[in-house]
C-alpha cells in the first residue's frame, strides 16, 4: 500500500495534505509513504520531519505518485501533476468542481478515482473529515487578525490617563463556521460585535457568543436553511430588505468581516460601493469570500484596496495564511477519510464504493465522471 503526498503548485498555495503526525499513522497501518521534496516547507514541516515519521522523500511528483495507490493533495491535480498519478489511484483533495467541467473530465480521462473533500456530507460520522469546517474556522480567526492589522486603532475600550478610547464596532456578515470564529475572536480582542445571517439557526449561535443578531426576520428567513444546514439563495425582495437594514448598520461600523457563501453558487454581493462610502475613514472591510467572487463589490483578490479612506482586504485562501495549523487539521481530515478505505488486514486501499461518504464525494472513476451533480450533460 503506497501513499503519495505532492507539493502544491497552484497560485501560492502554502498548505500541504499530510503532516508528520498523519504520516506516522499511515506508516503504522503498513503504508509506504512518499513525500515530494519540499511539500511541507511552506507549512513549517521539513523533509527530515517526514522522514523521521517514516516517509521517504521523492525528488519530483512522478517519483512520488507514479506507483501510489492513494495520493493526498490540497488542490485538484492538473496538467503534469495529474499525468504523474497512475491510473486507478485514489486521489483526495479539495477539487473545487463547480463550473469546472473540463478539469473534472481531465481527471476522468486520467482514470483516477477523484474524491472532492468539500462534498463530504455533514453527518456525525464525517465531522472529523469536514475540510470546509476545519479551514473556515481558521479563516474566521485570521480575518479578525488581518482586520486588526489594517485598522489604525485598537479593538478594546481603553480608559487611560490620556483619555478614553472607544471599543471598535465590528460587524460579521455570514455566521457559519468562519463567521462564528470571527465573532469569538473579535470579542476576545474587545470589540463590540454584531452579526447577520440568512439562516434562522444562526441567531441563537451568534447570541450565545455574546454578539447581537441583525436581520430581517420574516417568513422567508424562517425557511432559509436547507436540510444540509446550508443557506439558500434568497429572493430579490428579501435581499432588498436585508440590504436596507444592513446599509444603515454598516454606516456605524468600524470593521466589517464578510464570510457569506452558498454552496455551488457565486458568493452573494452584500456590501455595495455606497455602503463602503458610508463608512468612516479608517474603517476596514475584510472579505474572505473573494475566492468565490467576494461579498463586497469593491474587494479585489489578493489586494488591499483603499476606497475613500476605507481599506478593503481581499486575501484569497485565508486558511493558507495560517499554513501550519491549516495543514495539520486538513491532513487529519484526509487521514480520517482515507482510514475508512484502508483494509488493515490486507494492508491495501480498498474503498467500499457503496459507502455513503464515498458516493457523496467521488467525482470520477474508471474513466468516467460518476458524481450525479457533475455529469457532462448537466454541466
Ligand atoms: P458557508 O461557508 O456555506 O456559508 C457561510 C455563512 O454565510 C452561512 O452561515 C450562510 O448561512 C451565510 N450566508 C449565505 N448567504 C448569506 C446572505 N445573503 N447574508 C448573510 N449570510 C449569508 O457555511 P458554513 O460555515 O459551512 O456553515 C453552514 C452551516 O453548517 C452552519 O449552520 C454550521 O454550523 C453547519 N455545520 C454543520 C456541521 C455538521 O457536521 N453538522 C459541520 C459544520 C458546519
Amino acid at each position: 500500500m503506497r501513499v503519495a503526498v505532492l507539493k502544491e503548485t497552484a497560485g501560492g498555495e502554502s498548505r500541504v495534505a499530510a503532516s508528520p503526525d498523519t504520516v506516522k499513522k499511515l506508516v503504522s497501518y503498513g503504508a509506504e509513504v512518499a513525500i515530494e521534496t519540499g511539500a511541507g516547507t511552506a507549512s513549517g514541516f521539513r523533509d527530515a520531519d517526514y522522514e523521521a515519521a517514516g516517509a521517504t522523500i521523492a525528488g519530483d511528483a512522478a517519483a512520488a505518485a507514479g506507483t501510489a495507490d492513494a495520493v493526498l493533495l490540497v488542490r485538484r491535480p492538473e496538467g503534469e501533476r495529474l499525468a504523474a498519478i497512475r491510473a486507478g489511484a485514489v486521489v483526495l483533495a479539495t477539487m473545487d468542481p463547480y463550473g469546472e467541467a473540463a478539469a473534472v473530465q481531465a481527471m476522468a480521462d486520467a482514470r483516477i478515482a477523484a474524491f472532492s473533500m468539500e462534498l463530504m456530507p455533514r453527518i456525525t460520522r464525517a465531522q472529523v473529515m469536514d475540510v470546509l469546517s476545519s479551514q473556515a474556522n481558521l479563516a474566521g480567526y485570521r480575518a479578525v487578525i488581518d482586520a486588526a492589522a489594517e485598522y489604525g486603532r485598537g479593538f478594546p475600550m481603553m480608559m487611560t490617563a490620556a483619555g478614553t478610547v472607544p471599543a471598535a464596532r465590528l460587524f460579521v456578515m455570514g455566521a457559519g463556521v468562519a463567521g462564528l470564529q470571527a465573532i469569538a475572536t473579535a470579542r476576545r480582542l474587545g470589540a463590540v460585535v454584531t452579526a447577520t445571517d440568512v439562516r434562522p439557526a444562526a441567531k441563537e449561535q451568534v447570541e450565545s457568543l455574546g454578539a447581537k443578531f441583525i436581520a430581517v426576520e420574516d417568513e422567508e428567513f424562517k425557511q432559509a436553511e436547507t436540510a444540509g444546514g446550508y443557506a439558500k439563495e434568497m429572493s430579490a425582495e428579501y435581499r432588498a430588505k436585508q440590504a436596507q437594514l444592513v446599509a444603515s448598520h454598516i454606516a456605524k461600523q468600524d470593521i466589517v468581516i464578510t464570510t457569506a457563501l452558498i454552496p455551488g453558487r457565486p458568493a452573494p454581493k452584500l456590501v455595495t460601493r455606497e455602503m463602503v462610502e458610508s463608512m468612516k475613514a479608517g474603517s476596514v472591510v475584510v472579505d474572505i469570500a473573494v475566492d468565490r467572487g467576494g461579498n463586497c463589490e469593491l474587494s479585489q483578490p489578493d489586494q488591499v484596496v483603499e476606497h475613500g479612506g476605507v481599506r478593503i482586504v481581499g486575501h484569497r485562501n485565508v486558511p493558507g495564511r495560517l499554513p501550519a495549523t491549516a495543514s495539520a487539521l486538513y491532513a487529519k481530515n484526509l487521514l480520517a477519510f482515507l482510514e475508512t478505505m484502508i483494509d488493515k488486514g490486507e494492508k491495501k486501499i480498498a474503498p467500499n464504493w457503496d459507502d455513503e461518504l464515498v458516493r457523496a464525494t467521488l467525482l470520477t472513476r474508471d474513466g468516467a465522471v460518476v458524481h450525479p451533480s457533475f455529469q457532462p450533460a448537466a454541466a
